[in-house]
C-alpha cells in the first residue's frame, strides 16, 4: 500500500515546536511513514495523491485513558467530587453492562464517536462485565482505531451490584477474557485494569501481578486523583509511602511492564521520581480534574522532567472525547497551577501541549505521533474554512485556533496505521 497525501502538514518538529510545511507531500509505505516532501521525490512519481488542497495535515492523536461505560452520562454530575460521582454516577450506569442489548446499544454510539473523533489511539476501561466488554473490543475493533480495552478489576467498596464476589473470582474472569481475546483482533488488545486500589483486594492485586507476567500484557489504573482518594489508600496500605509505591509493592507500576495512570494531580517528588525510573505514563485528564474539582496536575513538570506525559479526556469525568478541548484545557490548568499554586513551573504553551496529545502519548503505542519516516501513519485532516478570519494568517497560527476551537465536524479524514477510516 503506497500513496501520498498532500496538504499543509504540521508536526511536532522536537518537544517545544510544531513545523508546518505549506502544500507538502505526505508518504505512506504499508502503513508506515515514508516522509514529509515538498516536492515528490522521482521514485515515488507514480503515487495515487490525495489532495487535500489548503487543509491543515496533522498527526492522529493519542487519548491514554477513558471509560467507554461512561460516554453515555458525559455532561452530567460534573458538581460532584471523585467518590460521590463515582457513587452517584458511574457505578449505577457501570451496572447496566450486565445486560448485553444495553451494552450494544450505548457502545455502538461511543464507538462511532471514538470513529469520527481526532482519536486515532486509545487506552479504554470498560466495566467488569466480560461479555459487555469483548462486544466493546469488537466494536473498537470495528471502529478502525488502534486501542488497549480493560475488563475493570473491582472486589472491594464497591456497590453490591458492581462488585465481583471475590479475587478469585475476579482472577477467572480475567484469565477467561485474556485467553479469549489477546490473539482475536488485530487492532485491539487487552489491558491489564484494576480500577484503583480503594476498588482491589491484596490478593486480587496479586494474582493480577501473576497475570502481568503469565501474559506480557500492559497495567493501567488512577493515581493520586483526589484528596479524599489518596487518604483512603494511605488507610488501606499503611506500610506504603505514597499511592505509586502502594502499586509498586504489588508489582503493578511498569518497570517490567507498560503502564498508564491516570490523573497524577496529586503526585509529591517520590512519586514522579519512581514513575521516571519505572517508565510509567501519566495520563493527563486536566477535563476531569477541573470538573470534579480534583486540582490542577503537575503537568509541566512531569513534562519537562522527562516523564512520559500523555493527554487523556477521562471520559466521562472529562465531558467530551474531542482531545482538541482537552489541549486547551491543559493550557489553561497550567496557568492556573502556575499562577496560583507553583511560579517555578511554567505554563505550557500549545506547541507543548500538542506534542503531548501526539507523541507523548502515541509513544505508549510504539512510534506513533510523528510524521517521521519508520512512524506509522496516524493522521487527521483540518478543514478549518469555516473558522473565519478577516486577516492573513499562517499555519501555525490557524493550527492554533483550530485547538481551540475545532472538533470533529472540522474533520475530513482520518488515518490509522495507513487505513482510511473517512
Ligand atoms: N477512580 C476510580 N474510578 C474512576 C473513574 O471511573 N473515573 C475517575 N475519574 N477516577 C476514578
Ligand atoms: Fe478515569
Amino acid at each position: 500500500m503506497l500513496f501520498a497525501i498532500k496538504g499543509n502538514i504540521c508536526c511536532s518538529e522536537d518537544i517545544e515546536h510544531i513545523r508546518c510545511v505549506e502544500n507538502a507531500y505526505l508518504v505512506c509505505e504499508d502503513g508506515v511513514c515514508a516522509g514529509v516532501f515538498r516536492a515528490l521525490p522521482e521514485r515515488y512519481a507514480a503515487l495515487p495523491v490525495t489532495d487535500f488542497g489548503d487543509k491543515l495535515i496533522v498527526p492522529g492523536m493519542t487519548d491514554l485513558h477513558l471509560h467507554a461505560p461512561q460516554f453515555a452520562f458525559r455532561g452530567l454530575g460534573m458538581d460532584m467530587e471523585l467518590m460521590d460521582w463515582l457513587k452517584t454516577y458511574a457505578f449505577p450506569e457501570e451496572a447496566k453492562y450486565r445486560e448485553l442489548a444495553y451494552a450494544d446499544r450505548a457502545y455502538t454510539q461511543f464507538a462511532d464517536a471514538m470513529r469520527r473523533s481526532a482519536t486515532t489511539r486509545a487506552a479504554i476501561f470498560a466495566t467488569l462485565h466480560v461479555p459487555a466488554t469483548e462486544l466493546l473490543m469488537e466494536k473498537m475493533e470495528d471502529s478502525g482505531l488502534i486501542s488497549y480495552v480493560g475488563k475493570v478489576n473491582m472486589d472491594r467498596n464497591g456497590p453490591e451490584y458492581l462488585c465481583e464476589t471475590s479475587a478469585q473470582a475476579s482472577l477467572e474472569a480475567t484469565e477467561r477474557w485474556i485467553c479469549e481475546t489477546q490473539s482475536k483482533f488485530r487492532r485491539t488488545r487487552p489491558i491489564l485494569t484494576p480500577r484503583f486500589i480503594p476498588s482491589c483486594t491484596d490478593e486480587l492485586m496479586r494474582g493480577l501481578r501473576r497475570l502481568v507476567e503469565k501474559y506480557h500484557l500492559p497495567v493501567q489504573s488512577h493515581l493520586s486523583e483526589n484528596y479524599s482518594e489518596i487518604e483512603f489508600v494511605q488507610s488501606l496500605c499503611r506500610d506504603s509511602k505514597f499511592y505509586g509505591d502502594a502499586y509498586d509493592r504489588y508489582g503493578l507500576f511498569g518497570g517490567d511492564h507498560p503502564c498508564i495512570m491516570a490523573h497524577c494531580v496529586h503526585s509529591g517528588e517520590a512519586e514522579i521520581k519512581l514513575m521516571k525510573k519505572n517508565g510509567v505514563f501519566a495520563a493527563h485528564s486536566p477535563l476531569s480534574n477541573a470538573n470534579l474539582s480534583s486540582g490542577a496536575a503537575p503537568v509541566g513538570k512531569l513534562f519537562r522532567e522527562f516523564v512520559n506525559v500523555g493527554l487523556a479526556s477521562d471520559i466521562a469525568a472529562g465531558e467530551t472525547e474531542n482531545l482538541f478541548r482537552s489541549i486547551a484545557a491543559a493550557i489553561r490548568a497550567s496557568k492556573l497551577r502556575w499562577r496560583l499554586v507553583d511560579q517555578k513551573i511554567y505554563p505550557l504553551t500549545v506547541d507543548q501541549a500538542f506534542y503531548i496529545a501526539t507523541v507523548g502519548g502515541g509513544k505508549f503505542f510504539g512510534k506513533v505521533g510523528l510524521f517521521e519516516p519508520g512512524y506509522e501513519f496516524d493522521a487527521i485532516v483540518i478543514d478549518d474554512s469555516t473558522i473565519t478570519h478577516p486577516q492573513e494568517l499562517g499555519l501555525h497560527e490557524r493550527l492554533e485556533r483550530a485547538l481551540y476551537i475545532a472538533d470533529e465536524r472540522h474533520l475530513c479524514a482520518k488515518y490509522v496505521a495507513g487505513s482510511r477510516l473517512f
